[in-house]
């Protein structure tokens, strides 16, 4: 625990604590969010402080960016703001710098958590009324911009998916005609093992889509009429399923009517299952908008629809079966791998293509003890905490050896570390199922 706060407190700038110190110099969106999470437990003001620096970056349209730039190490990262360009948007902040695009809507649950961890509730509560509108703002946002018909929203670069090279992207991406690409230079290469990150044909991939988001500045109907990536994730919408919920709540609190949050809440679900559930591969499988198509790929997010609670009990338990048969046994306890063992393509090193990455496993962990699945998600608690004994806070982890990889000192791990140790591994009544 002391190891996890210093770490964290080491990260820490003003206000904001950058995911680690080389390979992500800036404040990650929903980093954010999972370090406020942890950081609530031990440091309620640091934990406050964090997603209201992380705010500062909000667009005019509501959108929180994915990238909030520290000024000091703009030259350090790719893409940094000069590649971004966001100044052709009259929807982007002219001070703090930001990136583009989003990354996973979790912030609701974040804030909601902070305020259940406060020890000083009223005080806590101008905090929840500070964030209330910034949230309905982001949320309104992505139920303006981010939908066609339909309650799903698509994301629209795999940047915004959190998980950035997992095989999800792999079909859409090699669609893409990446041609004309403006000059760049990685820098992640250069402060992280090459085996270990994104290819660079990936890369390029990244790059021509960015680059054609920024061609239009930034404008959300010409980037929906005209992207060749479009896809309704299942992390992505699980995590606004639970996030509307949270919004409700806090919007409830404060005297505001939160039920229009509810209400797409249950619609998101309930989208979820008509559209996403894979009766055959027993998953949830991420549809892809321009092709009109689902896949079931077993990926570790694909069983985050327990933490928002989608599913009903029996096709719950299907996914835990299919979950267990995916799972590998460490530390006595269980971990999920971002990919499945042994599946074409699986490496247990190259960043979201097989290591197990505590951030999912732990809304795993969290989506177990919702569904009362006690013991299994005892057992999860208990293989995050073994990966951690026996590797410390790394980015993420060798399924097979436990051996750590990515970056050294990872904030979301130290965070999330807190978390599962103050939680004791009890059902708590924060993160809950519902309002
Ligand atoms: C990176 O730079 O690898 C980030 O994941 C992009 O957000």
């Amino acid at each position: 625990m002391d190891g996890a706060r210093a770490l964290l407190a080491g990260l820490s700038g003003a206000g904001d604590t950058k995911p680690c110190r080389r390979l992500y110099p800036h404040q990650w969106s929903w980093d954010a969010a999972f370090i406020a999470i942890g950081r609530a437990r031990v440091d309620q003001p640091g934990a406050e402080g964090e997603l209201r620096a992380l705010f500062r970056g909000q667009w005019a349209n509501g959108m929180v960016p994915h990238i909030v730039f520290d000024p000091d190490c703009a030259e350090t990262y790719f893409p940094g703001p000069d590649f971004w360009e966001t100044w052709r948007s009259p929807n982007a902040p002219v001070r703090p710098l930001t990136s583009g695009i989003a990354q996973p809507p979790i912030h609701a649950t974040a804030v909601r958590h902070v305020f259940e961890c406060a020890s000083d509730r009223a005080a806590a509560l101008s905090f929840v009324a500070e964030m209330v509108p910034r949230l309905a703002a982001w949320h309104g946002y992505l139920r303006n911009e981010r939908r066609r018909r339909g309650e799903l929203t698509e994301i629209w670069h795999p940047w915004e998916s959190g998980m950035d090279n997992s095989p999800l992207w792999d079909s859409a991406l090699a669609r893409l005609r990446p041609r004309d690409l403006p000059g760049y230079r990685r820098a992640d290469v250069g402060v992280a093992d090459p085996e270990e990150r994104p290819t660079d044909d990936e890369y390029d991939r990244y790059v021509h889509l960015v680059d054609g988001m920024r061609r239009v500045s930034y404008r959300g109907d010409r980037i929906r009429a005209a992207t060749p990536f479009a896809i309704h994730d299942v992390l992505w919408n699980t995590l606004l399923t639970q996030a509307n919920r949270d919004l409700a709540f806090l919007c409830r609190l404060v005297g505001a009517d939160g039920d229009r949050f509810e209400q797409w809440a249950d619609a998101i679900a309930a989208e979820m299952d008509d559209h996403m559930w894979d009766e055959e591969a027993g998953l949830y499988g991420n549809v892809d908008v321009v092709e009109g198509r689902r896949a079931a790929v077993p990926v570790s997010s694909a069983f985050a629809p327990l933490f928002a609670g989608v599913p009903e009990p029996d096709r719950a338990r299907q996914l835990v079966e299919t979950m267990l048969g995916q799972a590998v046994e460490w530390a006595g306890g269980l971990v999920v791998p971002s990919y499945g063992l042994g599946r074409p393509g699986f490496s247990p090193r190259r960043y979201w293509r097989g290591p197990v990455w505590l951030n999912v496993n732990w809304l795993i962990y969290r989506g177990l003890q919702r569904y009362g699945f006690s013991d299994l998600a005892a057992q999860v608690r208990q293989g995050i905490l073994g990966l951690v004994r026996r590797s410390g806070f790394r980015e993420h982890y060798d399924p097979l050896t436990g051996k750590g990889g990515g970056a050294d000192d990872f904030a979301w791990s130290a965070a999330l570390t807190i978390e599962l140790v103050r939680d004791g591994g009890r059902r708590r009544a924060s993160i809950r199922p519902d309002p």
